[in-house]
């Protein structure tokens, strides 16, 4: 990364563990596509009811993009405002996360789409696709970079526009995905504040739980198996449930762990919205009630890897995000992936 700022550059010293006392966020943005896609509309497309997906999921209704927009134009309204809330230009940032498993295109990266037109200066920018985790996966390797001398300050985005992978004839699945983005910019906070606590794990033997298994390189689209629904995302509900259930636990307790913190010490539960019933468990495991917990699936569905920055958004615009206010984010998502976080904002 470029030793930007006060740090001497390209001389070894970029390696040198930086002073920061705590690594945080700085400023957070949010951008979700204007077009609803709601229960109703989706029970003229498939053989489904209002009443199964919202006792089920706790779904009505998710945003999606529009025919011709792509994903990048909300990813790049998220960094912007997530720049404008940090009160930072694009000269002060020297490092570009985008974490995506829907990105623009393979090549070039969506960090580089987003490095060149945000002005940003010549910086490592990279994509990260720990699907729905990608949002507290890049959090920590922002963190990770921060710590380690090799940036100051790292624009994290999160956008996932699942549609543009849907079966919208897979009443399984094409119930629970909206589109969505949100940005974070990490760096520097007051002492005290910041990242406490992280884990971060996968488990790789559950790849084929959730996966898009033609389109990649393995199998790539062609004229034959463009009709074949494996070029969709495939989901085995049950099993990613049950998975879902059990690694929030367990990626909460060892972030917690690692944070030298007990569950009652957390304000605020801001969890991967997947399915209500998921938030539900983790609720009665540690006893939380809804004062403690962010809940905003209603209307966004499973967001992907911007679920956690969308709801992080949704607090704040209710009044529960004050200086102060620690939070536990717990993700988990395809791969399988899994990681939490804890952090004081
Ligand atoms: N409308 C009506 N009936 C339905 C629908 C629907 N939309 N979907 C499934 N059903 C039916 C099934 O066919 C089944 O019928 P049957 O009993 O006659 O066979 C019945 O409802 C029950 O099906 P289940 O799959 O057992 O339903 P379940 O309660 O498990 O809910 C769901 C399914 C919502 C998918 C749930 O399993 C779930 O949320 N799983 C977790 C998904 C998740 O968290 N993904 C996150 C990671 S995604 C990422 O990283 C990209």
């Amino acid at each position: 990364m470029r030793g930007a700022l006060s740090q001497p550059k390209c001389d070894g010293d970029s390696l040198k563990q930086n002073s920061f006392k705590a690594i945080g966020i700085q400023g957070l943005g949010v951008c979700l596509p204007d077009r609803i896609l709601s229960n109703a509309d989706l029970e003229k497309m498939v053989d489904t009811t209002d009443e199964w997906i919202y006792t089920r999921t706790g779904i009505r209704e998710r945003r999606i993009l529009s025919p011709g927009q792509a994903p990048s134009e909300i990813a790049e309204v998220a960094a912007r405002r997530a720049m404008a809330d940090a009160g930072v230009g694009p000269e002060d940032i020297d490092g570009v996360l985008f974490c995506t498993y829907t990105p623009d295109y393979m090549m070039p990266t969506s960090a580089c789409l987003m490095q060149g037109r945000l002005g940003i200066p010549s910086c490592m920018a990279f994509d990260m696709n720990a699907a729905c985790t990608g949002f507290v996966y890049g959090l920590q390797a922002a963190y990770a970079l921060i710590r380690s001398g090799m940036a100051r300050r790292v624009l994290v985005i999160a956008c996932d526009c699942a549609s543009r992978l849907m079966d919208y004839t897979d009443r399984s699945t094409c119930i629970l995905f909206g589109d969505g983005s949100g940005a974070a910019i990490v760096g520097e906070v007051p002492e005290g504040r910041g990242i406490l606590g992280n884990f971060a794990g996968c488990d790789g033997k559950g790849g084929t739980l959730i996966c898009q298994p033609i389109g990649g390189s393995a199998h790539p689209l062609t004229a034959e198996n463009f009709a074949n629904k494996d070029r969709y995302i495939q989901m085995n509900g049950r099993e990613v449930f049950k998975f879902a259930v059990r690694i929030v636990q367990d990626a909460m307790d060892k972030a917690l762990e690692d944070a030298g913190m007990q569950a009652s010490e957390i304000d605020l539960l801001v969890m991967h919205q997947a399915n209500i019933r998921i938030i539900h468990a983790a609720m009665e495991r540690y006893g939380f009630g809804h004062d403690r917990v962010v809940i905003d699936i209603e209307k966004h569905g499973n967001t992907s890897s911007a679920s956690i920055p969308v709801a992080l958004e949704t607090a704040r615009q209710e009044g529960r995000l004050k200086p102060g206010t620690t939070c536990a984010f717990v993700a988990f998502g395809a791969g399988l992936t899994y990681a939490a976080s804890i952090v004081r904002w």
